[in-house]
């Protein structure tokens, strides 16, 4: 069976919708069809500074949030990153045929590494793309289930093993993006011409999946719309309604035709209204499960010790390819 690979950083109290909407919820079905290994990406949170007590329990509410939306430990291999060494381990080995001015090149480390002021910015925020190839390649992915944000990394993340083939032999899958056209990109409601994320400019931007249904309601109510009143979707003159129309429409499952058909001739508030029912019926279930999951955190960890043990169980073999074929001697 086809393999999947995916990660969420830890770096924030709760997941946002952006991450549910562009990843996480993408993950859930592709389970039916694929051999799925989704990991919490946590040592990739601490290229940016972390409290090491906060990390490690953001660690176990990211896993609490890809279980309670529906990945099952079960079918798939749900592991925290650090657990499996294989991950840096080829990292480290790829470092060594990324090009300098080839990292230097994604936009992600230019716009993060200027926020930061040069000076600020470390090796490992740099060398970040490069330990994502890793995660994907170790398990040797042949989708990965993103959103727009990471197109550049998975463009990397080929050029990586197709170089790494072509100088050393045959090793690893060339794994593909998998990018949802309609829900790739999940914009701050306040700033609708920015990307949801969780270092937004204002509060009031981001939706939390395990904030309370009356906050996010609120929010939402309180999105920045546009000039006019007619609910159409056009991403230039009207930024703010076609937001909410993709998010409603990731969510329904319906084509953003049928529901700007269905809000004709109603006004914005309407659409907020709607959407902030639909968003509720989403997250509210989501978030009592993790919750609950998270009131058993002795629970939580064992079945991450479960997945670890696959984790390795599947990227052993790679590495050990890996560094026969980089001519490190086998240990006698
Ligand atoms: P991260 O933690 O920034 O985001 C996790 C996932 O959420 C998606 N995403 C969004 N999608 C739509 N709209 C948005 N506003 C939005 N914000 C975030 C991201 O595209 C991503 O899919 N480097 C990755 C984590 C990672 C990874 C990997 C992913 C590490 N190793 C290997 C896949 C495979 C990251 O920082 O994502």
């Amino acid at each position: 069976r086809p393999r999947v690979v995916s990660g969420v950083q830890p770096s924030a109290d709760s997941l946002h919708l952006g991450n549910y909407v562009g990843a996480v919820r993408n993950w859930v079905d592709m389970q039916n069809d694929n051999e799925c290994v989704f990991f919490v990406a946590d040592l990739h949170a601490v290229t940016t500074d972390q409290d090491p007590a906060t990390l490690a329990q953001r660690t176990r509410v990211t896993a609490a949030q890809y279980i309670a939306a529906g990945i099952d430990p079960e079918r798939s291999t749900l592991l925290v990153q650090s657990h499996v060494p294989e991950h840096a381990q080829l990292a480290w080995a790829l470092n060594c045929i990324t090009g300098f001015g080839e990292a230097s090149r994604m936009t992600q480390f230019k716009d993060k590494s200027a926020k930061q002021g040069a000076e600020n910015a470390t090796v490992g925020l740099f060398a970040y793309p490069v330990l994502m190839a890793a995660d994907i390649l170790i398990y040797q992915a042949h989708q990965v289930p993103v959103g727009e944000d990471q197109r550049q990394h998975l463009e990397l993340t080929r050029n990586l093993a197709q170089r790494f083939n072509a100088r050393y032999g045959d090793t690893f899958v060339v794994p593909e993006a998998k990018i949802l056209a309609e829900s790739a990109k999940v914009y701050d409601l306040q700033n609708p011409t920015a990307k949801m994320s969780k270092s937004a400019a204002a509060e009031n931007g981001l939706l939390r999946l395990l904030d309370p249904a009356k906050k996010n309601a609120k929010k939402i109510k309180s999105a920045v719309t546009d000039d006019g009143t007619e609910i159409r979707f056009d991403r230039e003159a009207k930024p703010g309604i076609s937001n909410l129309l993709t998010i409603h429409s990731a969510l329904t499952g319906r084509p953003v035709d049928e529901i700007v058909a269905e809000y004709e001739g109603r006004m914005y508030g309407h659409l907020k209204v709607g959407l902030a029912e639909v968003v509720t019926e989403t997250l509210e279930p989501i978030r009592s499960r993790a919750l609950e999951l998270l009131d058993d955190p002795a629970e939580l960890d064992r079945m991450l010790a479960r997945g670890a043990e696959k984790g390795r169980e599947l990227s052993v073999a790679t590495l050990a390819a890996v560094y026969d074929r980089m001519g490190f001697l086998s240990r006698a």
